[in-house]
Order: structure tokens, then C-alpha cells, then sequence
């Protein structure tokens, strides 16, 4: 009998007794003591609503552009990597479910899905997620083949010269190449929906890298190889780089404060993604949704600004646009729809968050986006607290 699943957090449960211990602790587990990862959810929550009554919200229009292409609600499903070890065909499965949704789909550098055959399942608004390799070949072979695939927009992520420390991983064994250790054995032998489904077709592989490449390379090759080492020279002049091969939207992803989205908009790009990478990097950085007023208010007209990191309710949404975002990026909510039923999970967790954001935005008296402003919003705790014990 399956459970009746009504919000994400019932999503990411079915996903955490799907998922082996290694899988789950690689989905959802943040840097270090994981207060990014804290931070990011207890900046939603620290923002409360003053809604306005008695508007006429009979009709409701939640409709947008997200990079210049139209999107039913400000959304994307943002990239990441290796999805193939939650379920098979992945990348496939985002990218028909964000259609569906009327979306975007960003893919990951690292998917374990060719970028054409994620292609060739949708005529959606793709998008392409850059990490960039010390053979800079490889990113301008990407580059021209997501070209080549009709994907809009260019990602680059900016937060991540090298991984996080995530303690979770040694704990449970998540390594490439994979170690044959008797709890991993065990870990699998108690997961045998996923073994059916997923573990026994074998390791996923980093595909879209590894054609780019010219190289067979697998998932256990990332330490060994210059197709998996990240070039760490990378800095603000490439850009320039990234214009010469890339002639769509160009968004800097990983943004973490006001004077880096100064910076990002002097070299010109089209937008930034203010993310810490859902907690999973720099442990200790401040969360997005803090930053944004900050960036938005000094933005240049035209340029969009993005957020994401905590999102699990469509009244996420709601306050993320309420404070200037274009959109929001969706990154462990989708993968625990994936995780949790495939393809199906993805289209119901999606379609979750966008009738939250609708019944939000009615019981905030905002018949559409352009009423989701900050004054809607007040911060509450600290500073309500400070106020009423002076008084
Ligand atoms: C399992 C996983 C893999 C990720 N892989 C990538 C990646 O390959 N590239 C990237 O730019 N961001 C990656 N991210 C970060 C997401 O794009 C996004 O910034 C983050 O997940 C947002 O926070 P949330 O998960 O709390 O929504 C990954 C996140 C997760 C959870």
C-alpha cells in the first residue's frame, strides 16, 4: 500500500527508506556541522507574513520569465549531480517532470544522462550547469554541444573550486570508487527496492564529462584524471571566456554576498544564483535568502536575480519573490519526488509546491507576482523580541 504523500517532508521520508544509508546521506547531508545547512531553512522561518484581506484574488496568475523564456511559476529545477543513484533514466525523469510543470530544467556538468538524450525527451526550456575542468576543452566541448542541443541559459557555478567536507560521506561509506565494506553490503541487503531498481545496473556514470572528454571515464575516475579536476585558476576574467563560447543568458550560480553581485554584474552576466549550494560547501556562509534584499536593491535593471537553498513549501516561493527574486532553484525537493517514485514523485512534488504557492499567494491577497512585495513580510523573533522587552 503506498502512504499518502501531501507535502515534500513526506517526499523525503519515502526517499530516506528508499535510499541506501551512502545514497540518502549523499542527497541530503550539508558541509561540516551543517549550520549553512540550518541557516538556510531558519531564514525562511525567522520571516513572517502581514497579509493583505479583502482583494479580490478570484483569478490567480502565477505565470513569469525566468532568463527570457516563459515559465507557468518561478521555479527551476536546479542541477545536481550524480542523480543516477537515485533512479535510473533521472535526468530523463527531471527534465519530462519540469516540462509538465512548464519549467526549466538545469542539468548537471555532473549528470550521469547524455545532455542530447535528456534533449530528446523534452522540448522544454533546458538549461546547462558549468563546472569547469582544468582542460578547458572540456567545458567548450560541453558548451557547444548544449549549443548544438537548443539548452537556453549557461549556469556557471562559482561555489565550488573544491568539495565541502561532508562528514557524512566516511561515515557511510559513500566513495568512488565504491569500497566493499561489510556495512555498505549491509547497507544494500536492507535496501532491496532500490538494489531492483537502481543498484543492480551498476555504478552511474559521469556521461555528459566523460563524452566531452573523450574519455570512458566513470564515477571512480573524478580523483585520478584532468577530466575531473576542477581548475582552480578560474576567476572573474573568464567570463570573457564563457561570452566567446557561449552566446545565450549567462547566470554566475553560488553568489554568496553583495560585493561578488557587484562584481558579477560588472562583468556583465545576466543574472546570479545566490546559493551556498544548499549547504554543502562553505560551512559557516550566510544563507541566500539574507542576502537578496541587499542585491536585489543594487541590481542593474534587467538583470535577474535567483535563490535558492531551504525551499520545501510553496510559501518559500512566495517570500523569495516577495524579496526581489526572479525565481527560486529546487534542488533536494524534486530529488526526493525522484527517490521516492521516479518520474511520477517528480510531477507530484512539483505540482505540491506550485498549488502551495497558489493558495499562499490568495491567502496573501496577491492575485499575481507583481503583488508579492516585501511588505508583505516582516521579520520576526530577534529584533520583535529585543522591541517588546524595551517597551
Ligand atoms: C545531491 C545534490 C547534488 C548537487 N549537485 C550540484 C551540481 O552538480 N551542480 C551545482 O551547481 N549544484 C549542485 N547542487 C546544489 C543545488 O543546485 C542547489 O544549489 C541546492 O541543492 C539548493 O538547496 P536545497 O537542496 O536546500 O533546495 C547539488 C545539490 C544536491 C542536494
Amino acid at each position: 500500500m503506498t502512504a499518502i504523500r501531501s507535502n515534500v517532508a513526506d517526499y523525503r521520508e519515502a526517499a530516506r527508506r528508499f535510499l541506501p544509508r551512502f545514497a540518502f546521506a549523499y542527497l541530503e547531508g550539508g558541509a561540516e556541522n551543517e549550520i549553512t545547512l540550518r541557516r538556510n531553512r531558519a531564514a525562511f522561518e525567522a520571516l513572517a507574513f502581514e497579509p493583505r484581506v479583502l482583494r479580490d484574488v478570484s483569478t490567480l496568475d502565477t505565470r513569469t520569465t525566468l532568463a527570457g523564456q516563459a515559465a507557468a511559476w518561478p521555479a527551476v529545477v536546479g542541477p545536481t549531480g550524480i542523480n543516477g543513484l537515485f533512479r535510473r533514466a533521472a535526468e530523463e525523469a527531471l527534465a519530462r517532470a519540469a516540462q509538465k510543470a512548464g519549467l526549466p530544467f538545469a542539468l548537471s556538468t555532473a549528470s550521469t544522462s547524455l545532455l542530447e538524450d535528456v534533449r530528446n525527451v523534452t522540448e522544454g526550456d533546458l538549461w546547462l550547469q558549468l563546472y569547469v575542468q582544468q582542460d578547458r576543452r572540456i567545458a567548450e566541448n560541453l558548451m557547444a554541444r548544449a549549443r548544438a542541443a537548443k539548452f537556453s541559459t549557461l549556469m556557471l557555478t562559482v561555489d565550488t573550486p573544491v568539495l565541502g567536507q561532508r562528514d557524512d560521506y566516511a561515515r557511510t561509506g559513500f566513495a568512488m570508487p565504491v569500497r566493499w565494506t561489510p556495512a555498505l553490503l549491509w547497507d544494500l541487503a536492507t535496501h532491496p527496492r532500490w538494489l531492483a531498481a537502481v543498484g543492480i545496473h551498476g555504478q552511474p556514470r559521469l556521461v555528459n564529462l566523460s563524452r566531452s572528454a573523450r574519455l570512458g571515464a566513470g564515477i571512480e575516475d573524478r580523483t585520478g584524471t584532468r577530466t575531473h579536476r576542477m581548475d582552480l585558476t578560474l576567476n572573474w576574467r573568464d567570463v570573457a571566456w564563457l561570452r566567446r563560447h557561449w552566446q545565450g543568458r549567462i547566470l554566475l550560480k553560488g553568489i554568496q554576498g553583495a560585493s561578488d553581485a557587484r562584481l558579477a554584474f560588472a562583468h556583465d552576466v545576466d543574472g546570479v544564483v545566490l546559493s551556498n549550494h544548499g549547504g554543502r560547501q562553505l560551512d559557516g556562509a550566510r544563507s541566500p535568502l539574507d542576502l537578496l534584499g541587499e542585491v536585489v536593491a543594487d541590481a542593474p535593471r534587467g538583470a535577474e536575480v535567483f535563490v535558492d537553498g531551504g525551499i520545501r513549501r510553496g510559501s518559500d516561493i512566495a517570500k523569495a519573490v516577495a524579496l526581489g527574486a526572479r525565481g527560486v532553484l529546487l534542488g533536494r525537493a524534486p530529488l526526493y519526488g525522484l527517490a521516492a517514485a521516479g518520474e511520477a514523485g517528480v510531477t507530484d512534488v512539483l505540482a505540491m509546491l506550485h498549488k502551495e504557492l497558489q493558495t499562499c499567494m490568495r491567502l496573501l491577497g496577491c492575485p499575481d507576482l507583481s503583488a508579492l512585495t516585501f511588505d508583505l513580510l516582516t521579520a520576526h523573533g530577534a529584533a520583535a523580541a529585543r522591541e517588546a522587552a524595551a517597551a
